[in-house]
């Protein structure tokens, strides 16, 4: 794992590694496969951000999923903008299926919220959210996501997935902001 990484005017040093982010990724997918072996479900990516994160956790999957990906956009920088966009991608009728969203990071809530009332209109059997990242302290969601990788503290990280203004996402494991 690289020591030091620097994105754009900053600095993030190393904070959980590839090898114990692949073994909670083992972890959820044996938990999803014992909740929807035989429901044919169906996964909705939440794009860019959890595109390494659906991946991995697709390879691991033995339920059978179906495969999904959607679009909004809420972030600027480093701080929630409060502002979102509206969902895309959705080519696939959702009514009486049941449905898990992937995210990367579920930090105020409020994207995922947005989300959830969105899907819920399309009146699916089941409606749950797995991310692989949670941060406990921002999180005003209202409703406790189902399936989470890891709690973090209210900082920001980038790498597998995640970004600083569009950079970082290709690192395999997560690093932290350093001062
Ligand atoms: P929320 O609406 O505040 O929960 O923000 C969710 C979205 O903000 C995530 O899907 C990420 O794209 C982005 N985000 C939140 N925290 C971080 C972070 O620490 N690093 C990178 N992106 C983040
Ligand atoms: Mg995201």
């Amino acid at each position: 794992m690289r020591t030091l990484v620097h994105i754009h005017d900053l600095s993030f040093a190393p904070f959980i590694s590839e090898t114990t982010i692949q073994t909670r990724v083992k972890e959820l997918a044996a938990q999803l496969d014992a909740e929807y072996a035989g429901k044919n479900p169906i996964f909705l990516a939440v794009l860019n951000g959890a595109f390494m994160f659906a991946a991995d956790l697709f390879k691991q999957l033995t339920c059978q999923p179906e495969l999904s990906f959607v679009k909004v956009s809420s972030y600027v920088g480093t701080q929630s903008s409060g502002r979102v966009d509206e969902l895309i991608g959705l080519q696939t009728a959702l009514k009486d299926r049941h449905v898990v969203i992937i995210e990367d990071i579920l930090d105020t809530g409020v994207t995922m919220d947005k989300i959830g009332t969105l899907l819920q209109s399309e009146q699916p059997a089941s409606l749950a959210v797995c991310a692989l990242l949670l941060k406990p302290a921002s999180y005003k969601g209202k409703q406790q996501p189902q399936y989470i990788g890891f709690e973090i503290d209210d900082r920001f990280v980038v790498g597998y997935g995640l970004d600083y203004k569009e950079l970082g996402r290709e690192l395999p494991a997560v690093y932290q902001l350093i001062n």
